[in-house]
């Protein structure tokens, strides 16, 4: 099949081609550079003060229309809007005299002072309102204030913004999927989809192959292919000069990456399928898990990142790693040669070192569905609650009969290098009674098992005290919950 070397995208209602060394800049600087859309700002360049948020819509729903969401600009690279369609702050009101009514509620209510960080709330109102009218929802405080979770302001205060945001008419609101519903960029967006982009600039490259055997092929021949999924990481220590744009590849136009599904035993999850899918999906399958993926980074990151982007960067203190060692989930790699799964526990050989093969791809993680006697818990502490990074985390799965341990797995995050399955206080718990004892016991023996490290987050005595009183919580809540 032949490669495509030009980008091919949409912006507000105008059809854009992107070509040479732009495809590798972040979309917000070439909406401020290059297009003169200046009402997207930059101020932080790394995914934390929303400023620059935007809507982008790469997929089509199942009502046959653009799906908006809104996502950090600064950290999007523009070869990962290939087929997309972004919405900007500017192309939010409907004429030059007619605002969008999310821009009149910040007026009306007095949401704006210096005035830099508006249009990020704007439009992530935007999206607010986009899926309060799509679900038939009303907007209510606390929804206002997890839709803006990603969003920073410095002077005018939440109170008249999230009134703005509560304020919103949406029997007067026009959802962006309509306006900006066009069938012949849709039957476009189809064929750009299955056409291949090849793109070199001196030592740059990008390349989006369209199906899984082209990506396996491409990643054996050039082992120094770097993955990009979300860009959330990745774009992140670019903007800050830590690495240099790599050769990447991105998969999210393999149609079968993006895919969630779920058997009696487990469920699968894609290496494209984003935070928020996630989420989504295991509402109802995991309740205790969606808790953690509330508080995880905001609502702009969950929209771009990716669960699999998580695994792979390896951080001590991502959020999802334990929940995935104790619950014995499996990484799947696939290369020309073939398939294999590696046990999560297996997979980090050290600090941001894996058990992955040059020639390899993840391409799904495989997560077990807890059993209904299994008790699964998961504990995150930062410093503040949303939008920041933990200082230590736990997860814990156990299943108790008639008094006894019969299993018991725990990770540990934030404690060393890696995050930690637990695996000598399971074998020596297992068969024990199922008191507070035993957990208090545990707790005692903590600072024999692990030795963090100090740093700006936490110090090695706060980490430790942490990991202790995770055991002593997890058993309270259990057998609260179990009446044990
Ligand atoms: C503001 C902000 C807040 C954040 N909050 C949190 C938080 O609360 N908790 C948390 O855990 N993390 C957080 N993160 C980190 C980040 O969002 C996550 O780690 C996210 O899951 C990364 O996914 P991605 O798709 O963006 O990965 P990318 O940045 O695209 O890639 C990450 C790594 O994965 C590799 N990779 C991607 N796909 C594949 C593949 N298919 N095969 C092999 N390698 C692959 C890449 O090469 C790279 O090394 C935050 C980041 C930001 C900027
Ligand atoms: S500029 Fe702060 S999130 Fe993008
Ligand atoms: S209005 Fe000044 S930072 Fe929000």
């Amino acid at each position: 099949m032949e490669n495509r070397n030009k980008i091919i995208t949409t912006l507000n209602s105008k059809r854009i081609e992107i070509e040479g060394e732009n495809a590798f800049m972040p979309l917000a600087n070439y909406l401020r550079g290059n297009e003169c859309l200046t009402g997207t700002k930059v101020v932080c360049a790394e995914g934390d003060c929303g400023a620059c948020t935007v809507l982008l819509a790469r997929d089509i729903g199942p009502d046959g229309k653009l799906n908006f969401k809104a996502v950090n600009s600064c950290i999007i690279p523009l070869y990962l809007i290939d087929g997309a369609q972004v919405v900007t702050v500017e192309g939010l009101k409907k004429s030059d005299t007619e605002l969008h009514p999310v821009q009149n509620a910040m007026v009306d209510c007095h949401g704006a002072q210096c005035g830099y960080c508006t249009p990020g709330f704007i439009c992530s109102m935007a999206a607010l309102t986009e899926d309060a009218k799509t679900e038939n929802v009303a907007i209510t405080e606390k929804k206002a204030k997890n839709y803006l979770t990603g969003n920073l302001c410095r002077c005018t205060g939440y109170k008249p913004i999230i009134e703005a945001a509560m304020s919103i008419d949406l029997s007067k609101t026009e959802l962006l999927k309509d306006r900006f519903h066009n069938p012949q960029w849709l039957s476009e967006m189809k064929k750009i989809k299955s056409t291949p982009l090849l793109m070199t600039f001196n030592q740059k490259t990008i390349y989006l192959p369209v199906n899984l055997e082209d990506a396996l092929i491409a990643k054996n021949k050039n082992p120094d292919l770097r993955l990009i999924a979300g860009s959330t990481d990745l774009g992140v220590v670019i903007n800050k000069g830590k690495l240099s744009t790599p050769k990447a590849m991105a998969l999210y136009h393999i149609e079968e990456l993006k895919k969630i599904t779920h058997d009696d035993l487990e469920m699968t999850v894609g290496a494209t399928a984003t935070f928020s899918e996630f989420e989504y999906y295991v509402e109802k399958l995991n309740p205790e898990l969606k808790k953690i993926l509330h508080i995880f980074a905001s609502p702009q990151i969950k929209n771009q990142g990716t669960l699999v982007g998580n695994v792979v960067n390896a951080s001590p203190i991502a959020d999802t790693i334990p929940f995935l060692m104790a619950q014995d989930a499996k990484v799947v790699l696939k290369s020309i040669n073939g398939e294999r799964t590696v046990l999560m526990s297996d997979f980090y050989t050290g600090y941001k070192t894996l058990n992955i093969l040059p020639d390899e791809i993840v391409v799904a993680l495989k997560i077990p569905h807890s059993k209904k006697e299994e008790n699964l818990k998961l504990f995150k502490v930062s410093i503040r609650k949303d939008l920041d990074i933990s200082a230590v985390t736990f997860a814990g799965v156990m299943e108790v009969e008639l008094g006894k341990i019969k299993k018991a797995n725990f990770a540990l995050g934030g404690i060393a290098a890696t995050v930690v399955r637990m695996k000598s206080i399971e074998a020596g718990i297992v068969g024990a009674s199922f008191t507070r004892k035993t957990f208090e016991d545990i707790a005692m023996n903590i600072p024999n098992l692990i030795s963090p490290l100090s740093d700006v987050r936490a110090s090695k005595e706060y980490r430790l005290k942490l990991a202790q009183n995770f055991f002593l919580k997890f058993y309270d809540e259990v057998s609260k919950e179990n009446n044990l």
